[in-house]
C-alpha cells in the first residue's frame, strides 16, 4: 500500500516512542529523564542486567549501546513483535487517531487477485489431502508408513496425494467455478509448450502444501513415489503467490514454537521438518528446493536470534553450509548469529532420528558449533601450514572474513576467537602449546576435521574471573568502609556488575539502602577465598582509600585493554582515522597505569589471561594490602 507523503511523520509526531516500547520493556526510572523524553531500559534485544537500551521521544529513536539495535517506532514493533510494516502502521496509526488511507485501484486489483489465487491453492489443498485416503493412494499412504509417518503427523503437515493423471485434478477445480488461467495461474497446472488445455502439474506425488508466515497456502513440493521420477522432489512454480527465496516450510508453526522455548532449526527438506516435529523439534523450518537465500536468512532472524543450520551431512549440504558462511558474515551481529549442527556424513536430520532416536539428535543440538567454528573449519582443514606464507595467507583470509562482519563488537569477538584458535594451531605465547606442537610437528601436521567435537567456550573464562575478582574486591572495600563511596561515586556507577547480587550491593552502597539481594551480595563476597586475606587487617579509612583507587584504576584500565586491543587489531588494516588514534591513545595510557604498580612483565596480558588472573589474586592478597611478612 502506498501511503501519502507526510503520513509516517505525523504518525511518528503524534505517538512518542516511548509509549510503544514501553509496553516491552520496564523503564530504569533512575537513569530516565521522563520530562526531557529520555528513556533507559535494559535492552528488549539481547539478555542484560543494566540498562543500555535508550530512546529518545523527541528524536523518534531507539538505540542500544549494547547490541546496537536501533530503529523507529515502527522498526521495534517489527524486530520485537515481529509485525509486518503495514501492519505496524496501522496499528500505530491508529493510536495516532488517524485515518488510513484507502489502498489506490491497482493495489486493490492485485490483492484481489491473490485472494482468488489463495482459493484455488486452498482448494487443491483439500483436493489432495481427499486423494490420500483413496484407492489410489494405498501405495503412498503404505509408502507414508514405512517412513514413520501416522494419521497425526498426515493432519498436522497437511500431507496429500496427486494421483497417476494429467487432468484430474484440472477438472476438480474446474467444477469447483476456477477458469483455467488463474489454475494456472496458481501453479497448479502447466500450459504445454505449444499452447493448448492445461494439464496437472504434479501427478503420482506425495504432496506437501507450503503455508507462508500468515498460513496462507503459497504453493506445494511433491515427493515422487517413483524412485526413477526425473525430479524426486517437484515444487511450485514461482507465482504471485509463492516466491521460494523468501518464505520457509513450517514457518508459523516453527515461530510459535520458538516463542514457547524451543530452538529454530533450519533443515534441508520437507520429511527432515516433519521427523523433526515428530522427534519433538518443533521449531524446524526448511528453504523451498533451493539455496538458502538473504532474505530466508532474515526470516530467520526475526524469529530467532540464533537459528540453528541443520544441513545434510552429505557433499551437498556441506556445500550449502559454505556458502551459508558467506552469506551469514556481513549480516552476522548481536542478534543476529548462527550455529551449524554437524551431522554424521551422509545422513540427514531424518535419517539421523530413525537410526538413532530423537535423544541422538538433542546432543548434536546440544553440541552445535558457532558459525566463527565453521569459519575457522573452512580455512583451515585440509591445509598444511608448513611455512611463513601460508600462515601469512591464513591470516590474511581470516581479516577478509572478519572485515565483512558490519557490527564492531562482533568483528573484535571474532578477531579475538580466531586469534585464539590460530595460537592454539601454530603454538604461541603459551609455552605449554607450543611445547606441545614442536614435539607433536603441529606446524606441519594437516589440519583434520574433529567433527563432533563439542563447541569451544567462546569467551576465556579466566578473562571474566580477573575482571570479576577486581570488581569484587572495589565492592568489598567500599562495604567495609562506606564512607569511601561518595569520593569514588561517578567511578563507582560505571562499574556495571553483571551477577545481579553485586549489582544490588553497588545499589545499596550508592543510595545508602539495604537489601536481601545486596546482603547475599556480601557475604558472597566476604566467603570468596581470593579476597579473604584482605579482611585480615584492619586498615585506617585513608589506607583503604588508597587501596580502592588503585584497584579501580586497575580494572579500568584492564577493561579499556580488554577491548580496545582487539578493536584496534581488527581495524589495523583500515585508514588511520580519528577514531583509530584515540583507541590507541587509550591504549597507551592503559598499559601505562597497568605498569605502573606492576614489577612483572605486562607484555602479554592480552593474550595470557591465566598468567593474568594469577597476577591479580596476588596483587589483591599480598602485594598492597598485607604489607609483605617481617621478620
Ligand atoms: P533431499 O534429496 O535431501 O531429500 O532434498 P530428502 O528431504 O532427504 O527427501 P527424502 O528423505 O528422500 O524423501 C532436500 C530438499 O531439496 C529439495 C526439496 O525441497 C527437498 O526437500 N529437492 C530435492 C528438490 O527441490 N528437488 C529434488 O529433486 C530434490
Ligand atoms: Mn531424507
Amino acid at each position: 500500500m502506498s501511503l501519502p507523503p507526510g503520513f509516517l511523520d505525523e504518525i511518528r509526531n503524534r505517538v512518542p516512542i516511548s509509549r510503544v516500547i514501553g509496553r516491552k520493556v520496564v523503564w530504569d526510572l533512575r537513569k530516565s529523564n521522563q520530562a526531557r523524553g529520555d528513556w533507559w531500559a535494559p535492552c528488549p534485544f539481547h539478555q542484560e542486567k543494566s540498562a543500555s537500551f535508550h530512546c529518545d521521544d523527541q528524536k523518534g529513536f531507539y538505540y542500544c549501546f549494547g547490541c546496537h539495535a536501533k530503529g523507529d517506532a515502527i522498526g521495534f514493533l517489527r524486530e520485537a513483535e515481529g509485525m509486518e510494516f503495514i501492519d505496524a502502521v496501522k496499528l500505530l496509526a491508529a493510536e495516532a487517531g488517524l485515518q488510513m488511507p484507502e489502498p489506490d485501484p491497482r493495489v486493490r486489483e492485485r490483492t484481489d487477485r491473490r485472494t482468488r489465487l489463495l482459493e484455488v491453492t486452498e482448494a487443491a489443498c483439500r483436493w489432495f489431502r481427499l486423494q490420500l485416503q483413496t484407492a489410489p493412494a494405498a501405495e503412498a499412504r503404505d509408502y507414508l508408513k514405512r517412513r514413520g509417518l501416522d494419521r497425526e503427523a498426515e493432519d498436522r503437515f497437511e500431507l496429500g496425494f496427486a494421483p497417476d493423471s494429467r487432468t484430474a485434478l484440472m477438472q476438480a477445480l474446474r467444477d469447483k467455478g476456477f477458469d483455467d488461467a488463474l489454475i494456472v495461474e496458481s501453479g497448479m497446472a502447466a500450459r504445454p509448450d505449444g499452447g493448448g488445455t492445461p494439464y496437472d502439474r504434479f501427478r503420482g506425488r506425495i504432496m506437501f502444501p507450503i503455508r507462508d508466515g500468515q498460513g496462507r497456502c503459497i504453493g506445494f513440493g511433491g515427493r515422487a513415489m517413483d524412485p526413477d521420477a526425473r525430479a524426486k522432489y517437484l515444487n511450485s512454480p514461482e507465482t504471485p503467490l509463492f516466491d521460494k527465496g523468501r518464505n520457509l516450510y513450517n514457518l508459523g508453526p516453527a515461530r510459535a514454537a520458538v516463542a514457547r522455548g524451543q530452538p529454530l532449526i533450519v533443515a534441508e527438506g520437507y520429511m527432515d521438518v516433519i521427523a523433526l516435529d515428530r522427534a519433538g523439534f518443533t521449531g524446524a523450518v526448511a528453504p523451498l528446493g533451493t539455496a538458502i537465500t538473504p532474505e530466508q536468512l532474515g526470516l530467520m532472524w526475526r524469529v530467532s536470534p540464533e537459528p540453528v543450520i541443520a544441513l545434510d551431512g552429505d557433499a551437498a549440504g556441506q556445500r550449502a553450509a559454505q556458502r551459508l558462511i558467506d552469506l551469514a558474515l556481513p549480516m552476522t551481529g548481536p542478534v543476529q548469529a548462527l550455529r551449524f549442527v554437524m551431522l554424521p556424513a551422509g545422513q540427514d536430520p531424518d535419517d539421523l532420528i530413525r537410526a538413532a532416536g530423537p535423544g541422538a539428535m538433542r546432543a548434536l543440538l546440544d553440541a552445535a558449533r558457532p558459525l566463527v567454528d565453521l569459519l575457522w573449519l573452512r580455512e583451515t582443514e585440509g591445509h598444511v601450514f608448513d611455512s611463513p606464507e601460508r600462515r601469512a595467507a591464513l591470516d590474511k583470509r581470516l581479516r577478509d572474513a572478519i572485515g565483512r562482519i558490519p557490527d564492531e563488537s562482533t568483528r573484535a569477538h571474532y578477531a579475538q576467537e580466531l586469534r585464539r584458535k590460530r595460537q592454539d594451531l601454530f603454538g604461541g605465547s603459551s609455552g605449554r602449546d607450543l611445547r606441545q606442537g614442536r614435539m607433536g610437528g603441529g606446524r606441519t601436521r594437516t589440519v583434520r576435521e574433529r567433527r563432533l567435537a563439542p563447541p569451544v567456550a567462546p569467551v576465556p573464562a579466566n578473562a571474566q574471573a580477573a575482571d570479576s575478582l577486581l570488581e569484587g574486591a572495589i565492592l568489598l572495600i567500599c562495604a567495609l568502609h562506606p564512607a569511601l563511596v561518595s569520593e569514588a561515586e561517578t567511578r563507582l556507577e560505571r562499574l556495571g556488575p553483571r551477577d545481579p547480587d553485586r549489582a544490588a550491593l553497588l545499589f545499596d552502597l550508592l543510595t545508602n539502602r539495604d537489601s536481601a539481594a545486596g546482603r547475599r551480595g556480601l557475604e558472597t563476597l566476604r566467603a570468596d577465598p581470593n579476597l579473604v586475606p584482605m579482611q585480615v587487617e584492619q586498615k585506617t579509612v585513608g589506607e583503604a582509600g588508597a587501596y580502592l583507587r588503585e584497584v579501580l584504576d586497575r580494572l579500568e584500565a584492564k577493561r579499556i585493554f580488554d577491548r580496545e586491543v582487539p578493536r584496534a587489531e581488527t581495524d589495523l588494516d583500515g585508514e588511520a582515522d580519528e577514531g583509530l588514534t584515540w583507541r590507541f591513545r587509550q591504549l597507551g595510557q592503559a598499559r601505562h597505569r597497568i605498569e605502573r604498580f606492576d614489577d612483572n612483565d605486562t607484555k602479554d596480558l592480552g593474550e595470557d589471561q591465566t598468567e593474568l588472573s594469577r597476577q591479580l589474586s596476588e596483587f589483591l592478597s599480598n602485594h598492597i594490602w598485607r604489607k609483605p611478612p617481617r621478620r
